[in-house]
Formats: structure tokens, C-alpha cells, sequence
């Protein structure tokens, strides 16, 4: 049934989640309370441990909260959706499918026919620069390729939100760059609602409209800060003043909690 207590794309509402350790409980996350807005970009930054998996998770439709409520689209979430795409650090593609394949096999699961498949995952593969990859295998692409290629395939069914846990943290800084561009530009092109988990401070404050710092022992939210910069994101905005000062504010909640 659908609850009608809210009007965001995503609301976490007073959020626990514990594990059964031994014989005593561990509070992964406690009293998380979060709104996302449609079409917003928000990422999620803190120290290692402090519940951003677990919440993404719980998102995702692969965990359970303990306690309190996890909606999308006004509605309790219980599973997996095809209207959430779920994309994690490790490149989650099939090894022995090309990445035409590996695009096109959500859709194929969902159904669509063979002509459809191609066409959307055609352009899903030229939106993330592998036009030239589509018949190769996983094993003949760079980290950053995979990781564009998992992007791609996130893409093609269509979701109308992304989770998207540390998806650029094994890559070099380089081309973690060049990645959070693509996907500031993808973005643009084809407005999703983000939640995007970094332990990267720069990389949290460069994409988001707003960067949500989680605190550890218990996992929590403990500050939320707007990001009022303007997109596109340029070099020009990385470097500028106001990009530093927001920066120093995050890094700052992050390692002085
Ligand atoms: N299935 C589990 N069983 C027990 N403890 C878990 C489980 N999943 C996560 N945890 C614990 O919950 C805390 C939060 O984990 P996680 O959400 O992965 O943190 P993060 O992604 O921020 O690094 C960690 O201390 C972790 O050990
Ligand atoms: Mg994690």
C-alpha cells in the first residue's frame, strides 16, 4: 500500500540496523532519517565502517532495516526493483559476455526483443565512450572501461534511481576523474536520482547537490551540506574557492566528528 507520508523520490525514516554478533548486538545504523529528492544527486561520505554499505543496502532492497522505514516512490521497499539500479565497486560484469551482452541482459531478462535491446544498449554503450568495445570481453577492458561498462548496463533498464556504493574506489585518480565527469554528464542527459557512496572527499563534493557525512559506533547521519555550485562541473569549478571552502567544510565533519 502506498504510504503517503512524503513526497521524496527516496525517505529513510528512523532507520536502525543491527547485527547478531556472538551474544551481543551490534547497531550498524541508528535513528537515520533521509530525504532524496527526484533527480537529485546526493552522495554519502564517512569513515570506513560507519553503515554506508548497509544503508545503500537496505535501499537496494538487500537488507532489512531492524527498525523503522525505507521508502521509495512513497512505497516500503521489500526486494530488488527494476526502478533501482545498484552498481558496486567491483565490477559486477559477466565474464564471458561481451559488453553488448553484458548491457543487454537486463533488458532481456525483462523481456524486451531483440531489436530493442540493441538499439538502447547501442546507445547506452556510445554514452559511456565504448562504442569501440561493444563485441569485447570484460577481460580485455581497463578498470575504468568495466566500470563504464557497468554504468551502461545500470542505465539501459531504465531505472529512475541509481545506488551506486564507492563505484570509481579501485580505479587511479586519473581516471576517477574522467569517470565523475562521464557520469556528471550522463547525469545531465538523462536525469536519474543518485545516491553515490565515496570515501573520497573531493569526489563527494565534485558530483553532488548535497553530501551527506555519516559518523561511525553508531552508524549515523551527522551533518548534511548543500552543495551550491554549479553544474556543469568543470575543471574551472573544481579549482575555484568555493569548491575548497565546501570541501574543508566536509573533510572537516568527516575527520573532526
Ligand atoms: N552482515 C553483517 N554482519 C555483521 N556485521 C556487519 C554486517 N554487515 C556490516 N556489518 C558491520 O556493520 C558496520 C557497517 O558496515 P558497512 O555498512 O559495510 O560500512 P561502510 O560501508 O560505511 O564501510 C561495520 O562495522 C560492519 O562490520
Ligand atoms: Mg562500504
Amino acid at each position: 500500500m502506498a504510504n503517503a507520508t512524503t513526497t521524496a523520490k527516496i525517505s529513510v525514516q528512523d532507520v536502525r540496523k543491527t547485527f547478531q554478533l556472538k551474544n551481543k548486538e551490534f547497531v550498524a545504523l541508528e535513528r537515520v532519517n533521509l530525504d532524496i529528492a527526484d533527480n537529485e544527486f546526493v552522495t554519502v561520505v564517512g569513515p570506513s565502517g560507519c553503515g554506508k554499505s548497509t544503508l545503500m543496502n537496505i535501499l537496494g532492497g538487500l537488507e532489512e532495516a531492524t527498525a523503522g522505514q525505507a521508502l521509495v516512490d512513497g512505497r516500503n521497499v521489500s526486494g530488488p526493483g527494476p526502478e533501482r539500479g545498484v552498481i558496486f565497486q567491483q565490477y559486477a560484469l559477466f565474464p564471458w559476455l561481451t559488453v553488448r551482452k553484458n548491457v543487454e541482459f537486463g533488458l532481456k531478462v525483462a523481456g524486451v526483443n531483440a531489436k530493442d535491446r540493441r538499439e538502447r544498449a547501442e546507445h547506452f554503450i556510445d554514452m559511456v565512450g565504448l562504442g569501440q568495445f561493444a563485441d569485447a570481453l570484460p577481460k580485455m577492458l581497463s578498470g575504468g572501461m568495466k566500470q563504464r561498462c557497468a554504468i551502461a548496463r545500470a542505465y539501459a533498464v531504465n531505472p529512475s534511481i541509481l545506488l551506486m556504493d564507492e563505484p570509481f574506489g579501485a580505479l587511479d585518480a586519473l581516471t576517477r576523474v574522467k569517470l565523475q565527469e562521464q557520469l556528471l554528464d550522463t547525469w545531465n542527459r538523462e536525469k536519474r536520482t543518485v545516491m553515490f557512496i565515496t570515501h573520497d572527499v573531493d569526489e563527494a563534493v565534485f558530483l553532488a547537490n548535497r553530501v551527506v557525512v555519516m559518523a561511525a559506533r553508531p552508524g549515523r547521519i551527522h551533518e548534511v551540506i548543500d552543495v551550491d555550485l554549479p553544474y556543469p562541473r568543470t575543471e574551472e569549478v573544481r579549482l575555484s574557492p568555493e569548491f575548497a571552502e565546501l570541501r574543508n567544510r566536509v573533510w572537516h565533519a568527516v575527520y573532526h566528528q
